[in-house]
């Protein structure tokens, strides 16, 4: 008979969706209200109020009812033209695909890649800004964390890139892997779109979009082309009735949920959400830093200041991913994210949003044990190289 010890809550350390809070939860239980006045009304004021507070922005939001591609696209269609030129900044995978969504709607789309293992380079993205003389380029399409690749990119970095180019195109960041686990100031930073999704930092079961529009959206917004009745903006304003305002029946369950998550992380407070993210991706990094051998486990990220830290990516050389995360989810109940994109063997472990230590402390030590089991080797013990970071953080903190 083989050995398990799965028996008790599983753990889920996929980058998304996430762990989602009892509290958030039980507030889905909530029976069907009346949707244009009442409670539900109050939940919708609530939210509405507090969303704008999460990506930093004085800016209006959208909700789509949808997942991250919604608000993708949403993003597109309510801001740029038919034959509009975008350049889309990868340094994983999900900049390229917004950008194929782009060109499914008639958008001409560019691509610059970053180095392999690397983040977006600035200064490429002045080169290439400072040669559109004509200003073809509309719009910038880039990810704050990349959750194939777990590369931050520096966003206001890139932002200043626009600025020495004295380029006027619109500046769009998704943060659907970043929103409420790293630090984002959309207006300080002078994005103008950002597009976020509710099954991640936001610990909200997969369904809601959010776009947050600037004022430089909201006049691009003027002249667009793109819009499809049901996703413009025009009638979904804050102003207008509620029904609009999500182009239809409100999506009840969620917005119930989604206000939980809001109270839940303006109990917290962002700046100590950030570093609990911080702090818990460190732990991780440190634990990969010391199983790494040559040929076997190793942090994608190449450079420590571009590391996410909601996500990271752990290539492993000879050894099977595979063999890895079988006998953590089959025999210990813990489930980690494969390897997606082009980055060879690899597995993902998701540090986003309703964790803490004790569970990121398990799911290394689960990984550590399924190393050990099926022989792979280890440079030392990376869960004692973790513990040692927190340790170290709560000395300090
Ligand atoms: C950074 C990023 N962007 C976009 C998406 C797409 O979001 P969705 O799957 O909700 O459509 C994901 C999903 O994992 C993501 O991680």
């Amino acid at each position: 008979m083989d050995l398990s010890l799965d028996a008790g809550p599983e753990i889920v350390a996929i980058p998304g969706p996430t762990v989602m809070p009892e509290r958030v939860l039980a507030a889905i239980r909530h029976p069907m209200p009346d949707i244009y006045a009442g409670e539900l009304t109050e939940v919708i004021d609530e939210v509405w109020a507090a969303l704008p507070g999460i990506a930093r922005t004085a800016g209006r939001v959208y909700v789509a009812i949808g997942n991250g591609h919604a608000g993708w696209e949403m993003a597109l269609t309510n801001t740029l033209c038919r034959g509009d030129r975008v350049l889309v900044l990868e340094c994983g995978r999900f900049a390229t695909v917004w950008g194929e969504m782009a060109s499914f709607n008639g958008i001409d789309v560019e691509v610059l890649y970053a180095d392999r293992g690397r983040a977006v380079d600035p200064a490429a993205v002045a080169e290439r800004l400072a040669a559109d003389t004509e200003r073809e380029i509309k719009a910038i399409l880039t990810v704050q964390s990349d959750t194939a690749s777990s590369i931050r990119n520096d966003i206001p970095a890139i932002r200043r890139a626009l600025d020495e180019a004295d380029h006027p195109a619109l500046l769009m960041v998704d943060c659907i892997a970043s929103m409420a686990c790293e630090p984002y100031f959309m207006d300080d930073w002078g994005v103008d779109v950002t597009v976020s999704a509710s099954q991640k930092g936001l610990m909200t079961p997969p369904g809601l979009g959010f776009v947050w529009a600037g004022p430089r959206a909201l006049a691009a917004h003027e002249r667009a082309d793109l819009q499809t009745r049901y996703w413009d903006w025009t009638y979904r304003v804050e102003d207008g009735p509620y029904y609009l305002r999500f182009c239809g029946t409100p999506p009840v369950s969620h917005l119930f949920a989604l206000r939980e998550s809001l109270r839940m992380i303006d109990e917290e407070g962002m700046e100590a959400r950030w570093a609990r993210h911080r702090v818990l991706g460190a732990a991780v990094r440190a634990a990969v830093g010391a199983w790494s051998t040559d040929d076997g486990l190793a942090l994608f990220a190449a450079d420590p200041a571009e590391r996410s830290d909601a996500v990271t990516l752990i290539t492993t050389g000879s050894i099977d991913p595979a063999a890895i995360s079988a006998t953590c989810r089959e025999r210990m109940g813990v489930t980690l994210g494969l390897g997606i994109g082009d980055f060879g063997p690899s597995f993902r472990i998701g540090h986003m949003g309703h964790v803490n230590a004790p569970m990121i402390l398990g799911v290394l030590g689960s990984v550590e044990a399924a190393l050990g089991a099926i022989g792979a080797p280890v440079g030392g013990s990376g869960v004692a190289a973790a513990a040692a970071v927190l340790a170290d953080e709560l000395r300090r903190g």
